[in-house]
Formats: C-alpha cells, sequence, structure tokens
C-alpha cells in the first residue's frame, strides 16, 4: 500500500548522495504542481499533478493533500545533546551578571551541573527526557538527528547514556544517529588530570563503546580550559583505530585549532567554527570536512557568527544544525537557526535548505537514505505553512509546519 502526497505546490530539494558545496550548495530543484508517492517506506515516483500512476492512488492508498503548499525534504540535524537531565535555567541570572559560558564552566557549573544530574538518572529517566526533545523536534520537522554522550563521564554513565539514546532510536519516530562524547568536558574528579581522563578515554571508554557498538562517530570539545589540540588528537585517532568517524567541537569560544586538526585527522565534520582562522579553513577544505555550523548557540552564547558564506565560497560544504543542549543552546527547533543562517550569515534560503538537509545528512553520514527527495531515499517530507522557499526564512519564530511525513508515514499534522 503507498501512500501519496498530492496537490504539492512547490517542491523545493536538493538532489544527490553526497555533500554539495560551493555554487552546487546553492542549487534547488523546484518542481511546481506536483505529487511524491512513496512505498515501503521509501519514495518510489514523483510525478506531475494530473498525470502518472501514482496520481490516481489505488484502493487502501493513504491520500495525503498537500493544500498547494511547500514540501521540502525531512529536517536533518547533525548536532544535538539531548540525551541529559538538568537544565541550567538558574546560569540565566549569572549570564546576565556578565559570566562567560566559559567561567560558569570553570566554575563546576556549566557543563559540570548537567553532568551531575545526568550522572543520578535513571535510564527511563533520561528516555523521557529525550522523548520529549524528540517530540518537539518532530513537530518542528525534523526527521533525522544526531544525538551526542558527553554527560556522563564515567565509563559506566557513558554507556548508560549511549544505551538510553539507542533504545530512544528504536522507540521514536526521529532515526537517531549516535556519536560518543566523553570527552566533553574534563570531570570534577579529575580536575587538572586531563591526562589521566584522556587515558582513561582510550584504554577503556572508546574500546567499550566501539566494541558494543553504540556510537559510530567520536567528538571532542577541542576548547581553551577544556581538551587541547594534542589530547584532542589522541582521543580522536584512538577513535579511529576502533572505527568511529571523528568529529570535533572546534573554534567555539576560542581559536585554538582545531579546524586544522580536523583536516589532520580527516574528520567527517567540524562544528561551531566561529572563530576559525584560514588556516583552519583551508585545512578543512583541502580534506573535504563538512562544516557544521550552529547559529542558535552563537545567538543564544551572544558570540560572532560564523563565516558561513566564505567556507562555501572556498569550497567547504556547510550543514546548519541546532547544537540543541541545557547550556548553550536550549532550543529543539531548526527552524530558528535556519532563520539565523540566512538572516546573519546571509546564505541564500536555497543554501540553507541544503545545509539543514543533505549536508546534514552528509555530516552524519545517511546522505544516501536521507536529505533530498529523489526516488529511492527515504519517504521524509515535510509540508510548511508556506508557499514558497522564501517564505519559510521570511516567516520566523513560529512553527510552520503543517504535516511530516516519516518513511512514509504521516506522523504530524
Ligand atoms: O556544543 N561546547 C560544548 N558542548 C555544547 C554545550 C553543552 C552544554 O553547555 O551543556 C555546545 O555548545
Ligand atoms: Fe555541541
Amino acid at each position: 500500500m503507498a501512500t501519496i502526497i498530492k496537490n504539492i505546490g512547490l517542491l523545493a530539494t536538493p538532489t544527490g548522495t553526497v555533500a554539495q558545496k560551493g555554487e552546487s550548495q546553492g542549487q534547488i530543484q523546484f518542481i511546481a504542481d506536483t505529487y511524491i508517492m512513496m512505498k515501503d517506506g521509501l519514495i518510489e515516483e514523483i510525478g506531475k499533478a494530473g498525470t502518472g500512476k501514482g496520481w490516481t492512488g489505488g484502493a487502501g492508498d493513504t491520500v495525503i493533500d498537500a493544500q498547494g503548499l511547500l514540501a521540502t525534504p525531512g529536517l536533518v540535524d547533525a548536532h544535538t545533546h539531548l540525551l541529559f537531565a538538568g537544565w541550567r535555567q538558574r546560569e540565566l541570572a549569572f549570564k546576565l551578571k556578565g559570566l562567560s559560558y566559559l567561567d560558569i564552566l570553570a566554575k563546576g557549573g556549566g557543563i559540570l551541573h548537567t553532568v551531575e544530574q545526568t550522572r543520578k538518572a535513571s535510564v527511563d529517566e533520561l528516555i523521557l527526557q529525550g522523548i520529549k526533545s524528540l517530540d518537539i523536534m518532530l513537530a518542528h520537522g525534523t526527521t533525522t538527528c544526531e544525538v551526542k554522550s558527553g554527560y556522563g563521564l564515567t565509563t559506566e554513565a557513558e554507556l548508560k547514556s549511549l544505551r538510553a539514546i539507542r533504545q530512544l532510536g528504536d522507540m521514536h519516530a526521529v532515526d537517531v544517529v549516535s556519536t560518543f562524547m566523553g570527552a566533553h568536558a574534563v570531570p570534577v574528579e579529575y580536575k587538572g588530570r586531563s591526562a589521566e581522563y584522556v587515558r582513561l578515554l582510550c584504554e577503556e571508554m572508546i574500546p567499550h563503546v566501539a566494541q558494543e557498538r553504540l556510537a559510530e562517530f567520536c567528538d571532542v570539545f577541542c576548547e581553551t580550559g577544556v581538551f587541547t589540540v594534542a589530547e584532542s588528537e589522541q582521543i580522536l585517532e584512538c577513535g579511529k583505530r576502533c572505527g568511529l568517524m571523528p568529529k570535533i567541537h572546534a573554534e567555539e569560544i576560542t581559536t585554538l585549532g582545531g579546524a586544522e586538526l580536523a583536516g589532520k585527522v580527516k574528520a567527517i565534520s567540524a562544528e561551531h567554527l566561529i572563530h576559525a582562522d584560514d588556516k583552519g579553513l583551508a585545512a578543512m577544505a583541502a580534506a573535504d570536512v563538512i562544516a557544521v555550523l550552529l547559529p542558535g548557540t552563537s545567538f543564544y552564547l551572544g558570540e560572532a557568527f560564523a563565516r558561513a558564506k566564505e567556507m562555501i565560497e572556498q569550497g567547504i560544504a556547510v550543514a546548519v544544525a541546532s547544537d540543541f543542549n541545557p547550556g548553550s543552546c536550549p532550543n529543539e527547533s531548526l527552524q530558528i537557526p535556519m532563520n539565523i543562517a540566512c538572516l546573519k550569515y546571509r546564505l541564500t534560503p536555497e543554501q540553507v535548505l541544503t545545509a539543514a538537509t543533505l549536508n546534514g545528512a552528509a555530516a552524519i553520514h545517511r546522505s544516501a537514505l536521507v536529505g533530498s527527495i529523489e526516488p529511492g531515499k527515504q519517504g521524509d517530507i515535510v509540508i510548511w505553512n508556506a508557499p514558497d522557499l522564501n517564505f519559510l526564512f521570511y516567516h520566523w519564530g513560529v512553527n510552520q509546519v503543517k504535516t511530516v511525513v516519516k518513511r512514509g508515514q504521516r506522523v504530524v499534522g
């Protein structure tokens, strides 16, 4: 039995199974007055309204009326920290007094506060919180997301978090891709002994994670006062030897050399890059590292905005993600970062659409499966309360989703 979305006023999608860079990042396929037919969760046919076998449908088929509106691929959020206990609303007052993100972390707050709460939480509590966030994401058009561990920071608590992430993926309509980020902070019990914590990561945590196949990627917070470039390299190389693809939080708050390291270790992606320098960008371009940019975090931390336009000009594929987490970006929706990417990075709606779909999918190794509306890809589609792509980027701050279809099934609206 098929699912048919009919009366699509405008279909907008990037095309292909790899990240689009340079000029191609802004090349979107637009098809007016169309329908999409899906079978067994996959897109089978895209055709002109009023023609083709999919248009009429058969007995038992599900027909969704898009009412002449815009359809795009489901959004792919390539960077989240959604599994945690311990929201941090109390830090708002510290921020308003002028304390920076790193000041709060150095005082044992920030990530470390969430770590304390996450360690105490049961798997069920973590899953319950995770489901709430995934529900919000799905309602806002995200159909695939990456989730990082990193609020456990002991072998036991990291494994607990990763197992919870796996269960979330099994339970929820949103596809979940998991990243090990035991190198998210140096835990309090290792304060001043980061080399020993790095040893624990490399000798115990990473091998365990790999053995249980709990993650596909290994990520590091390479930042002043957190992990140095040398430590980050050690951790990412160890992850590689165990089969985990490297990712890196680079140049979020200071310029340290993480972008260059991303090139050196051939990371699949480098994330944040607010303060990336020319050398870092050149290294990324040479090694085909995807830039996962997080404009919601720039806004929320009051930081500068990454040089997204220059990155595209230099041939770096740019993805835009939410960075949803309880500290630097407590917001599950990818729509707001998309608006900010357009208005502050000055990317075109077309470039941002690619960034939040196909390029996001490529940054989590899923671009053969999702990220565009093409026959053979998964039937993950959003119908928007918008007549065209520009409207989606012009109207902002409210949820513009009308309907979400996941693997060919209507799951929202
Ligand atoms: O991407 N920078 C490190 N990790 C997150 C923040 C996590 C937190 O504050 O809880 C980020 O900004
Ligand atoms: Fe992050």
